[in-house]
């Protein structure tokens, strides 16, 4: 566990609190990576700190980084780019559910009719920081950033999504039928055209699975249109980054959001889609429930399917019942959700 910065260092103890009280059985280890630490010694990762998380741990629960005192931001980018990229954690796995019909701002749209999961590559992209300036701070300044793809990493994403389409369900229990592809090959030629390409190829191996493909703008306006009919949606490291907020737009706002960062067979890293929120962090204000989700889907990736659920069906009924905090309607504290959200967990 590693619960960071700002509202990580809030939301964390109550994931904590409800996986304790769901009797999933798990041995914890605090981390106290994140700002203060770096204030204090300059370290952002300690010597070795992936290789000993990838050894030594099967699962990594992360809060938020990101604090005003670190204005470069340096130990959360070491950090959380540091997993996603040394422990290549490929797969950004964000599931969009809608918990109950009033934290839609969209008009007339069920809960049933939200249930989709977007799977965003993770360690490639614009996100690489490759590029440089040139003639920096004159009339003439040049800034390139460079897009990366690979085909290994395009084409293992897109494999990824089409096994999670195959393997998993809906909550509903009905099977996942299609897999949209979202790019932007009409104007990014050289990257779309690979992703399009693979795209076809890894498509042609799973024929009971259909395919689709939006463009981003596009898939932006129909996910605020009419977010029906949406099932599996893969795309790149920043669409991803970009659609996955709207979604959670959808779903409630930012707090209600969980993530996965994964990597078959390897160590993978949970945590909330929030940042550090810094204007909120330490008023007992900041919703828990996207974190005490995010542990819910650690928990079923280490197969404890049973406490996993249990604590989805607890969030439910806070949600239905507003026992929540007040961003999406409630009036209790972080705290005090937590511990109602872990008193249902003990009665189920
Ligand atoms: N994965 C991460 O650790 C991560 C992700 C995004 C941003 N950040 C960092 O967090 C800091 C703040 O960034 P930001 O403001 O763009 O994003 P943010 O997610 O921290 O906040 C965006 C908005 O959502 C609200 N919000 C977020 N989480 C909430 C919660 N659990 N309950 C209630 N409201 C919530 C905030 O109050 C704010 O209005 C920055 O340093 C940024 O780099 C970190």
């Amino acid at each position: 566990m590693i619960a960071g910065d700002g509202i990580g260092k809030e939301v964390i103890p109550q994931a904590i609190k409800v996986m304790q009280a769901a009797g999933a059985r798990v041995d914890l280890t605090l981390l106290d990576w994140g700002a203060d630490r770096y204030l204090a010694d300059k370290v952002t990762v300690p010597a070795d700190g992936f290789g000993r998380l990838a050894r030594d741990f099967d699962a990594i629960l992360v809060g938020a980084f990101g604090d005003p005192r670190v204005p470069s931001n340096i130990h959360a980018r070491e950090i959380l780019l540091g997993m996603r990229c040394q422990m290549d954690l490929y797969a950004n796995v964000r599931p969009v559910r809608l918990l109950h019909a009033s934290l839609c701002p969209l008009k007339n749209v069920d809960p049933n009719d939200v249930d989709f999961v977007v799977i965003r590559e993770n360690t490639e992209g614009v996100y690489g920081d490759l590029g440089g300036v040139f003639k920096k701070g004159t009339e003439d300044e040049v800034a390139i950033q460079e897009d990366v793809n690979t085909r290994k990493g395009v084409e293992r994403i897109l494999r990824y999504a089409f096994e999670y389409c195959a393997g998993t369900r809906k909550l509903d229990g009905s099977p996942r039928r299609r897999v949209l592809m979202c790019d932007k090959s009409n104007a990014m030629t050289h990257a779309g055209g690979l992703w399009q390409r693979m795209f076809k190829a890894v498509a042609a191996e799973y024929p009971q699975i259909e395919t689709q493909h939006m463009y981003v703008d596009a898939l932006c306006m129909q996910m605020v249109r009419d977010p029906r009919g949406f099932d599996v949606i893969v795309t790149n490291n920043m669409f991803g980054d970009i659609i996955t907020d709207l979604a959670a737009g959808i779903q409630g706002g930012l707090g209600m959001a969980a993530s996965g960062n994964l990597h078959p067979g390897k160590t993978s890293m949970f945590e909330p889609v929030h940042g550090s929120a810094p204007p909120i962090a330490g008023k007992n204000i900041a919703n828990p429930l996207g974190a005490i989700l995010t542990s819910a889907m650690m928990l079923g990736q280490l197969e404890m399917i049973g406490e996993a659920r249990k604590i989805e069906t607890a969030v439910l009924e806070a949600v239905g019942q507003k026992k929540t905090t007040v961003d999406i309607g409630g009036s209790l504290g972080t705290s005090e959700t937590g511990e109602w959200v872990a008193n249902r967990v003990l009665r189920l």
